[in-house]
C-alpha cells in the first residue's frame, strides 16, 4: 500500500467530510501564510484505497465566509501534508441552460470578480514577484482525468464552462447575473478565485467539479425566485453519491 496521497479533495458548501475515509489521521500543519480553515483529514478512500487528504474549504462547521477564507493557508497545509493535485468542490449557481440544480461541471475557464482578498503568494514585503501564467486557470490532466472518471462511472458531467468568482457572502442581483452571463460565465460561485490562482503559483495541479445547486438569480425559469442556503444544501446532498462514485475511480 503506497503511503503516497494521491489527490486531495477542498469540499465546498454542503460537504464537510468525506463520508467513506477509513484509516483517518488528522494533520493541522504550520503554514508560513497563517491557519487554514481546518485540519487536514488524511485518509483512505474505501478499505486499503490509495490515500487522499480532505479539508473543508468554510471550516468542518461553515464558520469561515468566502470573502475571508485563508485560500493560501489552505492549499500550503494541502501541499505540507505532500498533496500535489488538488481537486476543488464548489457549490455554485448556474447561469447557461446546461448548468440546472444538480448537474456536476467541470469548468474549463474562469473570470474574477473578487476583490480585496489576498490573491496571491508574493504579498508580503521583499517576497519574489511571480507572474505564474493563467491562460488555462485549470489543470489540463486532472480535467481529463475527472471527465474520464465520471465517463467510466456512467455519471453525467458537463465538460467546460466558465466559472465567474463573486466576492460574496451576498448572492447577486439579477442584473449581476445578466452581466455576468454577457461576460461568457456559465456558473457562479463565490470561492473559485484566488484559490485556482494561488493553486498554480504553488505548483499544485488544480482542478473543479462544480456543483450545480440553484439556478443563480434571475437565470432559471422562475424570474423571481428566492434562493435559499437549505435549498443549495439539499441539492447538494443529493449530488453526494455521483460525487463519491466519480472520485472513487479518479483515485483508483
Ligand atoms: N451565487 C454565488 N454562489 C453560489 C450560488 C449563487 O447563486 N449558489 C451556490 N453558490
Amino acid at each position: 500500500m503506497s503511503d503516497e496521497i494521491v489527490l486531495a479533495v477542498i469540499g465546498g458548501t454542503g460537504i464537510y467530510s468525506l463520508g467513506d475515509l477509513t484509516d483517518v489521521t488528522t494533520e493541522l500543519p504550520v503554514t508560513p501564510y497563517g491557519d487554514p480553515s481546518g485540519a487536514v483529514r488524511i485518509g483512505r478512500l474505501g478499505e486499503g484505497g490509495p490515500r487522499i487528504a480532505f479539508m473543508a474549504r468554510h471550516g468542518e462547521g461553515h464558520s469561515v465566509p468566502p470573502h475571508m477564507i485563508n485560500y493560501r493557508a489552505n492549499l500550503a497545509a494541502l501541499q505540507a501534508v505532500g498533496a500535489k493535485r488538488v481537486l476543488a468542490l464548489n457549490t455554485v449557481g448556474g447561469i447557461t441552460e446546461r448548468f440546472g440544480p444538480g448537474v456536476l461541471g467541470c469548468p474549463n475557464d474562469l473570470i474574477d470578480y473578487t476583490w480585496g482578498r489576498i490573491s496571491t503568494i508574493s504579498e508580503e514585503p521583499g517576497s519574489e514577484v511571480i507572474h505564474v501564467d493563467f491562460g488555462e486557470p485549470y489543470d489540463g490532466a486532472l480535467r481529463s482525468a475527472v471527465l474520464t472518471a465520471a465517463g467510466e462511472t456512467g455519471v453525467p458531467i458537463v465538460d467546460g464552462g466558465v466559472y465567474g468568482a463573486t466576492q460574496g457572502p451576498r448572492l447577486e442581483t439579477r442584473a449581476e447575473i445578466a452581466r455576468m452571463k454577457r461576460d461568457g460565465c456559465d456558473l457562479v460561485g463565490m470561492t473559485g478565485m484566488p484559490e485556482a490562482a494561488i493553486a498554480r503559483e504553488l505548483g499544485l495541479e488544480y482542478a473543479c467539479l462544480a456543483i450545480v445547486a440553484n439556478w443563480a438569480a434571475g437565470a432559471g425559469p422562475v424570474e423571481d425566485e428566492i434562493i435559499t442556503m437549505e435549498e443549495i444544501v439539499a441539492v447538494v446532498q443529493s449530488t453526494t453519491a455521483n460525487v463519491g462514485k466519480l472520485l472513487h475511480r479518479l483515485v483508483m
